[in-house]
């Protein structure tokens, strides 16, 4: 059985198949290598993306020369990704399919980031395994980034029953059928309550309007306690 978190396969696969054109879009979000700045993070850091979608930030930091790898639980961005990495000239075999509710990578990063994948994670268990993973992942020293959709302060929870089902949106001046999604949208107190409850500790939150995509979104700037 599916899980209600894969929606995006259905809907990546519907919008490439009836535009050729990325969801997302093409530009990245400047706040991720700003970030790296911050922290000092350079070419020889091992960074990772948690959920990279269609591989718009990836990308970007590769072409910028940044030992990235990535990864997203829908086999159909990654197949998005590697043709653009090809198209880009970075390399592709940097994207893999993996789930991060239900993985180990038996690996430590120097640097973890995810943007716009926590907010999707409705249940209350999906969403402490998604911070144990960075809890698991990031080395003593690491640095992550959780950015999830909202102000902090409005909440809102979709019902899980609900994803994958066909709705019509305007994508790019054109009507077209798409899988619906999830969302939560939890206050700033619950979101660093939660991510301190898997041993991390939070080193900064700010709010963003710079994220491709989205009105506002909640920066997590964390660390292993
Ligand atoms: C709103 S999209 C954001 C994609 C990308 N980060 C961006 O900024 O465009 C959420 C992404 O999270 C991925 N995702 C959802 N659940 C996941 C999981 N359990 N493991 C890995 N990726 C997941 C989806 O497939 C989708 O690509």
């Amino acid at each position: 059985m599916k899980h209600y978190y894969e929606a995006y396969e259905d809907r990546y696969k519907q919008v490439h198949a009836q535009t050729n054109k990325a969801w997302s879009g093409e530009s990245h979000s400047p706040t991720i290598e700003t970030l790296l700045k911050k922290y000092g993070v350079c070419s020889n850091s091992s960074i990772l993306e948690v959920g990279c979608g269609e591989g718009q930030n990836a990308i970007y930091l590769l072409k910028e020369g940044y030992n990235v790898e990535a990864s997203d639980i829908s086999p159909e961005a990654i197949r998005w990704c590697k043709q653009n990495a090809k198209k880009c000239g970075v390399d592709a075999s940097k994207f893999f399919v993996m789930d991060v509710l239900s993985n180990n990578l038996n690996k430590k990063y120097d640097f973890i980031y995810s943007v716009a994948v926590i907010h999707m994670l409705v249940e209350q268990l999906d969403r402490d395994n998604f911070f144990k993973f960075f809890y698991e992942h990031l080395k003593e020293n690491g640095k992550g980034i959780i950015i999830t959709m909202g102000d902090g302060v409005q909440t809102y929870k979709t019902n899980p029953n609900d994803a994958f089902k066909l709705a019509t949106r305007n994508f790019e001046g054109k009507n077209i059928e798409i899988a619906t999604t999830s969302c939560r949208m939890v206050t700033k107190e619950e979101f660093v309550n939660e991510i301190e409850r898997a041993g991390l500790k939070v080193l900064n939150l700010e709010l963003d309007e710079s994220i491709q995509g989205f009105n506002i979104c909640m920066v997590a700037e964390v660390a292993l306690k």
